[in-house]
């Protein structure tokens, strides 16, 4: 199992989006076992975008994820890593693929309405940035065996 860190964006929030982005992942079979929102201090974001600082669109994208809240999800899941970021679709709105999220609710290359961990250093470096201990819960879903098959030895 894998646990990957998602941003709902503030365009996202702001549009009022959270609950279908949310339904996405849930009905794909994404467990959410982590949920907090908030608005991101230019700290945070500093460190959280820390291999973007000195880009030319570093500026705006700080001001833009600290400018409104935003809801952090931590979402679980075989390979949820890989499955979050595919769900997401690409960078700007104006390419990203139908039936993605960014291609299908945002057209911004800007407000691009989602984040998600790249790789599974990233993903424990942001989980720790956005969630302190014991706010990722470990929680067994009553669904999980008809969601996984449980029969081998790992979830297939
Ligand atoms: P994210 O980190 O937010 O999940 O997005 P990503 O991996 O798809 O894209 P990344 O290359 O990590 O860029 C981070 C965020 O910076 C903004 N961006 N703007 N104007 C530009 O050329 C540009 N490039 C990136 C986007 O908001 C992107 O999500
Ligand atoms: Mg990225």
């Amino acid at each position: 199992m894998e646990t990957t860190l998602i941003i709902l964006k503030p365009d996202a929030v702001q549009r009022g989006l959270m609950g279908r982005i949310i339904s996405r992942f849930e009905d794909k079979g994404m467990q959410v076992v982590g949920a907090r929102m908030m608005q991101i201090s230019g700290d945070l974001a500093a460190r959280h975008y820390e291999s973007h600082q000195g880009k030319p669109f570093y500026e705006g994208l700080v001001a833009f994820m600290t400018g409104s809240p935003v809801l952090v999800l931590a979402l679980r899941g075989v390979g949820a890593i890989a499955i979050c970021r595919k769900m997401m679709g690409a960078t700007f709105g104006s390419n990203a693929d139908p039936g993605t999220i960014r291609g299908d609710f945002g057209v911004s290359n800007s407000f691009n309405l989602i984040h998600g961990s790249d790789s599974p250093e990233a993903a424990e470096r942001e989980l720790g940035l956005f969630f302190a201990d014991g706010e990722v819960l470990d929680w067994s879903r009553a669904s999980e065996g008809w969601i996984y098959d449980m029969s081998g030895e790992k979830p297939e």
